[in-house]
């Protein structure tokens, strides 16, 4: 493993991407410490509430941990990466290109903040994004709640994965890292599920379907195309 984060954290422009330290494997796979924290339990929720046959596109792939260890266990699971950091295409690329299995495609380059990103792709039967809605400006929310509503099937669904604060109640924990990234970055930050993200969604034709208490105050939120 080597640590050569310094290239990792930043896109060309010099906006950071991601905010810890990743390790990188001679294959070129890179792991998350958090990710590898998480990932049982956002494969677990994935298995109960997502699609398991059919084609997942997973929004701001990062590492490409969740991608890998969630196809290994759904074997009927088409799972397309995609990222706007060329990075961490590198490290989907090597995930993709060491699985025991060829269900792993992509990466698609896409930024959800610009109109009809992935418009040639689609429809899924899902999409899944984690912890990239308060990393980015409120507008690559939009634009994936946007997106969803255009590249869903109907009966499709939505999972996202990370902090959130529910009708301005946030955890301690989440409005100390709130207080964090609004200090990284202005349009950063944790955003409310009631709020912000429930009329993106209505506006988008997707149901509130279902959301669940994860660790370390994270929540796990699955909406269902109209
Ligand atoms: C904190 S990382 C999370 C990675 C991965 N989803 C995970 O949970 O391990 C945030 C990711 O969002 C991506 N990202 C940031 N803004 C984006 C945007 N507007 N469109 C697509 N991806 C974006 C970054 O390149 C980075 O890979």
């Amino acid at each position: 493993m080597s640590d050569e984060n310094k290239d990792y954290q930043k896109a060309e422009s010099g906006q950071p991407l991601a905010l810890e330290k990743r390790d990188r494997a001679e294959d070129g796979r890179r792991f998350s410490p958090s990710t590898g924290r998480n990932m049982h339990v956002v494969r677990d929720v994935f298995l109960a509430n997502m699609p398991t046959v059919g084609h997942v596109l997973e929004v701001a792939s990062g590492t490409g941990e969740h991608g890998a260890h969630i196809t290994d266990a759904a074997p009927d699971l088409i799972w397309t990466y995609s990222d706007i950091d060329a990075a961490s295409q590198d490290s989907q690329r090597a995930w993709r290109d060491t699985a025991a299995h060829d269900r792993l495609r992509g990466p698609l380059t896409l930024d959800t903040t610009h109109d009809a990103w992935a418009e040639s792709e689609g429809p899924f039967d899902g999409l899944f994004c984690a912890n990239m809605i308060h990393i980015a400006p409120f507008a690559a929310a939009q634009g994936l709640i946007a997106g969803a509503g255009r590249l869903l099937r109907q009966g499709g669904r939505l999972m996202l994965y990370g902090p959130f604060a529910r009708h301005r109640e946030i955890a301690p924990s989440n409005a100390r890292f709130s207080l964090d990234l609004q200090r990284r970055h202005p349009q950063w930050g944790v955003r409310d599920l009631d709020l912000d993200i429930l009329p993106l969604a209505d506006g988008a034709g997707l149901q509130l379907s279902g959301v669940t208490a994860m660790p370390a105050n994270n929540l796990s939120v699955v909406f269902e195309k109209d």
